[in-house]
């Protein structure tokens, strides 16, 4: 259970606020790769609270801006993405992707180049995804998880429905090791659908626990489960990363689920999936050609959702719980403790941003981040069913 004014700290995501200052210190997602066309190379983008352009110049360099013209605010968006930026549709001032003004027709000194003219913020693609980092200069390297820079095997993505809730309540799932056996093993059961995920996290939970981890390049929890039943088994504790990412093993994949805010009220989930080969042959695979699964929302018509799936179930978990969940009026239990720590990371990290110092998992030495890899066996926890969390 958390203060309303600890709540809030903990949730708010836009500029200006403890939380948001804290969440633009770290690279978030933003779209796949593929979404900027030469067709269509630019995109509109809410993240943070903040409405900005995406756009791949002509030279091929990613520039992420305010949506509003800094002349007289009219929508970037309609603009014309050119050779070397980005041209209001309004009056035609030209920004390059730095947000630099390099060209105002009709005034004097046209050709002038007026540095930081529109707010603009580094882009960056990576394994199929764009990022873009809102936070004070110089940005940090973008981690290079696994995943994302291996080459033993294929990537696919995937693109959930916004989600109507903070992003928090998504990844609090991250270090919940007990909510597979109601809301996905039983829901799937009922509905005699999935019997392999309904057989494996359908087997009772006999001990979890939770590993407060702060490697050299990224710091988060993991959790671990044993099952008893027929097929009794010691999991390996997968991690959630800090602030907003799950590293998820996932039927032969290695999947890490981003959360990017939108606002305070809506997340963007996106899923980077790599499979490896079975031969741990290397494989040729273009950014542009990374399948992308979109999936829909699945709240019908009539308000119901349709509950056939993980990610649905989890959704509807995370969106009933509230568009800000009111932790002020929470009951945990022991099961919770992995919660209750990543609120006490969160706070912390918060706090040390408010005092000028830099948060954990940032990188800035390129040494550290050529690969980032997972041992998935690692971390020797106590395993037990435990007291009521704190
Ligand atoms: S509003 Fe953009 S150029 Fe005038
Ligand atoms: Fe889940």
């Amino acid at each position: 259970m958390l203060s309303k004014e600890d709540n809030e700290l903990l949730t708010q995501t836009s500029a200006g606020t403890p939380g948001g200052d804290l969440l633009r210190r770290y690279w978030m997602p933003i779209c796949p790769a593929a979404e900027l066309t030469a067709e269509k190379p630019k995109r509109r983008v809410r993240i943070l609270g903040e409405d900005l352009v995406l756009f791949r110049d002509g030279q091929g360099k990613l520039g992420l801006m305010a949506e509003q013209c800094p002349h007289r605010n009219a929508s970037l968006y309609y603009g014309f993405v050119e050779d070397d930026g980005l041209r209001c549709p309004y009056h035609g001032w030209k920004f390059d992707a730095e947000g630099a003004c390099i060209e105002r027709p009709f005034e004097k000194n046209k050709d002038a180049r007026l540095p930081e003219c529109a707010k603009a913020y580094p882009a960056q693609a990576l394994g199929g995804i764009i990022f873009g980092y809102l936070g004070p200069l110089p940005a940090p390297l973008l981690p290079r998880w696994e995943n994302y820079v291996r080459k033993d095997g294929k990537r696919t993505i995937t693109v959930l429905p916004v989600h109507h809730c903070n992003w928090l309540q998504a990844q609090e799932n991250s270090v919940d090791p007990v909510h597979t056996y109601w809301l996905h093993a039983h829901i799937l059961k009922s509905k005699g659908l999935d019997p392999r995920a309904t057989a494996y996290f359908g087997r009772p939970i006999e001990a979890y626990d939770f590993d407060l981890c702060h490697e050299p390049t990224w710091s988060g929890i993991r959790k671990a489960r044993v099952y008893g039943g027929d097929k009794p088994e010691r999991e390996i504790g997968h991690p959630a990363i800090f602030p907003n990412i799950l590293m998820n093993p996932q039927a032969g994949a290695l999947v890490s689920h981003h959360r990017t805010p939108i606002d305070d009220k809506t997340t963007y989930i996106i899923w980077q999936e790599f499979w490896p080969s079975p031969d741990g042959k290397e494989v040729e695979q273009r950014d542009e050609d990374i399948p992308v699964t979109y999936l829909d929302h699945p709240k019908g018509a009539d308000g119901e959702y349709d509950l056939s799936s993980f990610p649905a179930q989890d959704l509807m978990a995370w969106e009933t719980q509230g568009a800000i969940a009111d932790r002020s009026r929470e009951m945990l239990g022991a099961s919770d403790r992995g919660i209750v720590m990543w609120r006490r990371l969160l706070k912390e990290q918060i706090e040390l941003v408010q005092q000028g110092k830099e948060p954990v998992g940032i990188i800035r030495d390129a040494a550290l981040n050529d690969i980032i890899t997972f041992h998935l066996s690692k971390g020797q926890m106590n395993l037990s069913l435990g007291a009521a969390a704190e």
